[in-house]
């Protein structure tokens, strides 16, 4: 009997989060959802410092941060390269992680010669709908039943809901969602599909995404997730603002992905929220006003604002599958770089020497 109770007490003093820093954020979650975090070459090969033992004891999902964006996996026609993609999957099965593909279609890092004929002029309809099907064969065929999901389409629409006019947009009409989504579940059909956004929570944005799913939904085409990305702000946007999203895609049947989480704590020379790539703002003191280390208060902020965003995560656990963030650690975080160049931010967990900052994990 003594011997059972010794066992429940050494149990529950283990199974107390704040009693025990071993414990990785993946097991803190494991009956919510999974945990994910983007990663660049260094950190798939080994190459960064700690890098390691921090994805197997807290990760159990991860993204490529670029390495199987277009410009990279195919920078000129029909040359491919998986050298990141091969190495992304071996530390992925080497953590047993479920594998994101980040993106097949978008009109970001995607080389120019895509959208344009031999002479340089605009490529007509049927040759850039060949080339985005032998881009999703091509890529998505290699990693066949490796890469366990996909954003397929990114970034399709502003803010207001309007259409994006991209060059996919432009040349293929709105059809070109329905196109991509169909050759990808043809070329892997186990794999989850997904639309990935920023900015999902904004009504017009909202609503033109969920018009865009039930069309597909009505054509029968596959489509399995949204992918929030989740790129937000210290004070925006507001939790309930995040959950009616939540609660809106899960209605039409489809699981919600934070995909690319991350909060700017920084002040931004436009009021634009989001990720809007195409922002470019050269350094100035102004805009980096903590590159010795972030005041304490501020730290505090954000590390309450991590504290309620999980909060809401786990009360929809159901409809949630995975949180990811957009980077390991403030050391590589993109916000370093964007929207204002050549900045010190802080808008992760793990701070740049890669601990994780206090009062998160004892609140789960
Ligand atoms: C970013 C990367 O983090 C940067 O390294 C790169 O220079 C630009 O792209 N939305 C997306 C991501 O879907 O692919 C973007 O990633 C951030 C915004």
């Amino acid at each position: 009997m003594k011997k059972i109770i010794l066992c429940f007490l050494i149990f529950g003093l283990f199974s107390a989060n704040s009693l025990n820093p071993s414990l990785g954020m993946k097991e803190v979650f494991r009956d919510d959802f999974r945990i994910g975090t983007a990663v660049n070459l260094a950190q798939v090969t080994g190459r960064e410092k700690g890098g390691d033992s921090l994805l197997s004891l807290h990760f159990n999902s991860l993204t490529p941060e670029n390495g199987l964006k277009w410009a990279l996996v195919q920078p000129q026609e029909g040359r491919f390269d998986f050298a990141f993609g091969d190495a992304f999957v071996q530390k992925g099965q080497e953590i047993q992680a479920f594998l994101v593909g980040h993106t097949l279609v978008w009109h970001q890092q995607t080389p120019k010669w895509v959208f344009e004929d031999l002479e340089g002029k605009p490529a007509s309809a049927e040759l850039l709908r060949s080339r985005m099907e032998q881009h999703i064969q091509e890529v998505v065929g290699r990693f066949q039943g490796k890469i366990h999901a996909w954003d397929v389409v990114n970034e399709a629409f502003e803010d207001n809901g309007t259409w994006r006019q991209t060059p996919w947009r432009r040349i293929l009409g709105p059809d070109y969602i329905e196109m991509a989504f169909r050759k990808a579940h043809e070329v892997d059909p186990k794999a989850k599909l997904l639309y990935n956004d920023y900015n999902v929570w904004k009504p017009e944005k909202l609503e033109a995404i969920l018009a865009m799913i039930r069309t597909l939904q009505s054509k029968g085409v596959k489509i399995h997730g949204v992918g929030m990305q989740g790129h937000y702000r210290l004070d925006t946007p507001s939790i309930d603002q995040i959950e009616n999203a939540i609660l809106k895609i899960h209605e039409l049947g489809l699981e919600v992905h934070f995909t690319e989480l991350d909060i700017d704590v920084l002040p931004r020379p436009t009021d634009q929220e989001g990720a809007d790539l195409s922002l470019n703002f050269a350094q100035s003191p102004e805009w980096n006003p903590f590159p010795q280390g972030l005041p304490k208060d501020m730290e505090e902020k954000l590390v309450r604002r991590y504290v309620e965003l999980f909060q809401l995560f786990r009360n929809h656990a159901d409809k949630i599958e995975r949180v990811t963030f957009w980077g390991l650690s403030d050391q590589t975080s993109w916000l370093n770089n964007w929207p204002v160049r050549g900045r010190t931010n802080y808008p992760l967990l793990f701070d740049r020497s890669k601990n994780l900052k206090p009062g998160f994990m004892d609140k789960f």
